[in-house]
């Protein structure tokens, strides 16, 4: 069920740049559907069903926004920057645990003028000086948003980490399914999407695709007075993309998701992002070019501690994953 996996991949800490406790568990997830896994050297995990028609790459990032410590202060609070897009208007008053267990809670400077910005931040971790909060927290160990789940209604999960974990649990689960497929199904787990698409793009180059799909959260403008003019709601169906910041999708695969979608009665609707992007910025740029989309999650709150889905829309994005691998391409 896709719930009980993206339960089981939101429990995990990694944050950009360590994402080896994640890919574990999902290379022990796949094990038993791929004919190889493996891992690369900057830590992307690609896992492979093979098939003689054409190779097929499909993308999940595997790390999530974090905090970086740079140093303590003489009454043990923990000076941070962001690691990836911390929104620090919504960051103030969070539980964050870092990578060794430690937890602490973000409290920002209160005598500063204006809204408080990166800078202004610290974890709160119960030391009272800098040499008990060194002794607990490193220089350049990495916090996320504390672990913690809420149901909203019968469909709707509000949780940290959702981008884009609820992308890997969509990836996971279609690739668990694609047991007939003719094409050559590789399912890349990446690294470090949210500071530049980095894994994804030597990933890329390494796969060689023929065609590229990345499976990514995405923002609605289904929310009262939403910023983002666009046509994207919370349980409306996977998101076909057309364009965001990092990339125009390939008409032809944007097309054929498309037609899947309606041939499957798939529930879908179109996506155009004005801010942001996603591996697919990277892939379609890689050697000559690859034909690449996307198939977003709709997601509200993205980047904060309540990324908010539809489980609707993600089970939508198994079916029309599924019906892409299983396409002759
Ligand atoms: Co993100
Ligand atoms: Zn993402």
């Amino acid at each position: 069920m896709i719930k009980d996996t993206l339960l089981k991949l939101l429990a995990v800490h990694g944050a950009t740049g360590h994402e080896e406790k994640i890919a574990a568990v999902i290379a022990d997830l796949l094990r038993p559907y791929a004919d190889s896994v493996e891992t690369d050297v900057l830590g992307n995990l690609i896992v492979r069903k093979h098939g003689a028609g054409k190779r097929v790459m499909f993308a999940a990032h595997m790390d999530h926004i974090g905090f970086i410590a740079t140093d303590a202060d003489e009454h043990g609070f923990v000076r941070l920057y962001n690691v990836g897009g911390i929104d620090v208007s919504v960051s103030v008053g969070q539980r964050v645990v870092f990578e060794n267990g430690v937890e602490g809670v973000i409290g920002a400077e209160e005598d500063i003028e204006g809204a408080p910005k990166m800078q202004n931040l610290y974890a709160d971790i119960g030391a009272s000086t800098r040499e008990e909060a060194l002794a607990r927290v490193a220089i350049g160990d990495v916090a996320v948003y504390a672990p913690a789940v809420s149901q909203l209604g019968e469909w709707r999960l509000a949780s940290p980490a959702m981008d884009d974990r609820a992308g890997c649990a969509v990836l996971a689960e279609a690739f668990m399914q694609m047991a007939q497929a003719n094409n050559e199904i590789v399912a890349v787990f990446t690294v470090q999407e949210e500071v530049g698409l980095r894994g994804a793009r030597t990933a890329a180059y390494a796969v060689d695709p023929d065609f590229a799909i990345a499976l990514d959260v995405t923002l609605t403008g289904d929310v009262p007075e939403a910023k983002p003019k666009m046509a994207v709601k919370l349980g409306a169906g996977a998101a076909i993309k057309v364009m965001d910041r990092s990339v125009i999708c390939a008409p032809a695969v944007r097309d054929r998701l498309v037609s899947l979608a309606k041939a499957q009665n798939i529930p879908y609707q179109m996506e155009v992002l004005t801010a942001g992007g996603t591996d697919s910025g990277a892939i379609h740029q890689t050697r000559g070019g690859v034909p690449s989309g996307v198939v977003s999650i709709p997601c509200r709150y993205v980047h904060s501690a309540a990324e908010t889905i539809d489980l609707r829309d993600m089970e939508a994005a198994v079916r029309l994953l599924v019906a892409y691998a299983g396409e002759a391409l």
